[in-house]
């Protein structure tokens, strides 16, 4: 069976049924991401400080945003596999930023790509004008856009201040014109439920909601949020297990196992070759 696919998303889109996606940033958790039924993995830039122990995602090379995708690529059967496009990877030439965007597809398996677009922002939208007439399938990314974290000084929920009127208007316009550009998604980052829905109701995409509220087309959440594995938890997410106390007890079991003697026991020894 192929992987899902953007006409496949699109017909979800207009049949109503919300969309799901989870990040992944290796194959173990992959494989469980994908057989558990999402429709789109995310090998996110949130890898930075969910999977390589930065602060956040600024740091996010290439070479290990394309180890990381390549990883979750080989553990992937059904969901569609998209690659973020970390920070410094796009943007400061179109030749860089196709090159890295091919690369994605080439080298990693990719099935797509997504790139993180600031309010207008002309250089980012004019990249994707150029990659989806290539054929590289991207997703778009506004609203708390954390590769400028330098530049917006915290996870701000955007589009809630006294101006929060002219904040909506120009996260629909770049949605619109993100459209226009040719993404198969949008994904809306930290922003008020008001603005979710003002700009679900403006495009004819999917849009892919994170702290977006209820009125998007579809949700997505950092695995290491869902599995209670990261450090903190967020008003935003959702904790649906808490994996991280339960690989914490199997170690302790371990090593108290280790201290006592109970293991290894007489069934993970093996026994020399019966040469009679
Ligand atoms: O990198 C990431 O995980 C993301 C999601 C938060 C949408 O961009």
């Amino acid at each position: 069976m192929s992987r899902t696919s953007i006409p496949d998303l699109h017909e979800t889109y207009r049949d109503g049924e919300p969309l799901t996606m989870l990040t992944a940033y290796d194959a173990p958790i992959a494989r469980q991401v994908d057989r558990g039924g999402v429709d789109m993995i995310l090998v996110g830039d949130t890898a930075g400080d969910n999977h390589l122990g930065y602060d956040d995602t600024v740091p996010v090379t290439m070479a290990e945003a394309l180890s990381n995708t390549a990883a979750v690529d080989r553990a992937v059967e059904d969901a569609m596999v998209i690659g973020d496009m970390p920070f410094g990877s796009y943007g400061q030439s179109m030749e860089t930023s196709v090159d890295n965007a091919v690369r994605f597809l080439k080298e990693a398996g990719a099935d797509a790509v997504k790139l993180e677009t600031a309010p207008h922002g002309d250089t980012t939208i004019e990249i994707i004008d150029r990659l989806t007439e290539l054929g590289i399938p991207v997703q778009g990314h506004i609203g708390l856009t954390p590769q400028r974290m330098n530049q917006i000084g915290g996870a701000y929920i955007q589009g809630r201040d006294t101006s929060s009127s002219a904040a909506t208007d120009a996260l629909v316009e770049t949605a619109e014109r993100l459209v226009d550009a040719g993404v198969f998604a949008v994904v809306l980052e930290t922003v008020t439920e008001g603005t979710g829905k003002a700009v679900t109701e403006a495009i004819d995409v999917p849009t892919i909601g994170i702290g977006a509220g209820r009125h998007v087309d579809g949700q997505v959440l950092v695995i290491t949020d869902l599995l209670g594995l990261g450090g903190e938890s967020f008003s935003l997410s959702k904790r649906y297990a808490d994996v991280g106390s339960t690989i914490r007890t199997a170690v302790e079991s371990y090593v108290e196992e280790v201290a006592d003697g109970e293991f290894p026991a007489e069934e993970n020894v093996y026994d020399p070759l019966d040469e009679s």
